[in-house]
């Protein structure tokens, strides 16, 4: 284990969220001081809230994850917001960095949803801007990908340090499962249980299950985020992937035979299957920081699902308005 992080204070915004709890267990783990704003508190939206934060706590490094996210329904269901709280956090948070004399290197969490809606696949960092992201995922792609530019013009201009993560769509245990906001996995976890629970003999899934997504566990993502604010240099994005592409039929196949949900699967095609394939070439962020995911995907879901089943009222919690 690195000593680099002993004794570093560490700003996590968006440290009590889905991902950010991993991201702060592993630096605590490794001897920081994490620091976890909750939005209550301080919403980063707001003018003056970053640079307050940072005055106050005068971290060496910024993990910034807070935001505002969910999956296709909640994508159009909400994208003003989405667009708008997004760019303003993010840009709340680089321009508090650039500023604060404490701060080493801010990390800025991207999505997969950036990614132009046809690209070759798997994804390369280099067709980042190829094209206008899948329409449903637009408004919350595009302003996380501001945020690269923000970032990289502040590099080139003022010196300032950053990495940018592109992970594919995360999951694992402390998955949002509330169905306003939940992504494809809990989503399908919830829907096979509740089936199982109920004795129904079919489901109604989204789509026309042909679509394909790449999963990154939760855990794998985390350590991904910290040994890049150790060790990357440079102001080009890094892929995080699996390089294991799985359709949505599969997908839920697999969920459906962990859970023990034998029933018919009943498609929808008339709801959205949203970008059609996803799979990221990650060699970069291998290369660059000595990383690549190790979670096996059934073993990664079979730990979600028992999660959910033993916080199921934690797990489907409506989220904050
Ligand atoms: N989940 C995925 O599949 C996925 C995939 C790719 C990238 N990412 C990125 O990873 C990061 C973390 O995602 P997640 O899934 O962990 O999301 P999450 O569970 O919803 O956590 C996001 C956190 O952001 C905080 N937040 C929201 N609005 C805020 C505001 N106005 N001011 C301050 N804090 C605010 C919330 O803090 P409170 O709890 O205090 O309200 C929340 O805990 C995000 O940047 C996301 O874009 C996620």
């Amino acid at each position: 284990m690195s000593h680099f992080w002993s004794g570093r204070r560490v700003l996590v915004t968006g440290g009590a969220g889905f991902l950010g709890r991993r991201v702060v267990a592993r630096l605590t783990d490794h001897g920081a001081d994490a620091i976890v704003p909750r939005s209550a508190d301080h919403d980063l939206t707001r003018p003056g809230v970053a640079e307050e934060l940072l005055a106050e706590h005068a971290p060496s490094h910024i993990v910034h994850l807070a935001a505002r996210v969910g999956g296709i329904g909640y994508n159009q269901a909400e994208p003003a917001p989405l667009y708008l709280s997004n760019l303003l956090m993010g840009t709340h948070v680089i321009e508090a960095a650039r500023h604060a004399p404490s701060v080493e290197k801010t990390v800025l969490l991207g999505t997969v949803c950036s990614y132009p809606k046809f690209t070759p696949v798997p994804f390369n960092e280099d067709s980042f801007w190829d094209g206008y992201p899948e329409e449903t995922n637009a408004p919350y792609g595009i302003a996380k990908k501001a945020q690269l530019v923000h970032a990289q013009v502040n590099a080139e201009q003022y010196g300032q340090r950053f990495s940018y993560l592109i992970p594919t769509n995360l999951y694992g245990p402390g998955d949002k499962f509330h169905p306003s906001v939940s992504h494809v996995i809990p989503a399908l976890i919830a829907k096979c249980v509740d089936a199982v629970e109920a004795g129904h003999e079919s489901i109604d899934v989204w789509g026309t299950g042909t679509a394909s997504r790449e999963y990154l566990y939760v855990d794998d993502a985390a350590a991904a985020i910290v040994l890049a604010a150790e060790l990357h240099e440079g102001t080009q994005p890094l892929n995080l992937g699996t390089n294991h592409e799985v359709t949505i039929r599969e997908t839920v196949e697999t969920i459906a035979r962990l859970v023990g949900f034998d029933g018919e699967l009943r498609w929808d095609p008339t709801k959205p299957d949203g970008q059609p394939r996803r799979r990221v070439d990650a060699t970069r962020a291998e290369q660059q920081l000595g990383w690549h995911a190790s979670m096996p995907f059934d073993d990664g879901l079979r730990a979600t699902i028992d999660w959910y089943l033993a916080n199921r009222e934690d797990a489907t919690r409506p989220p904050t308005p």
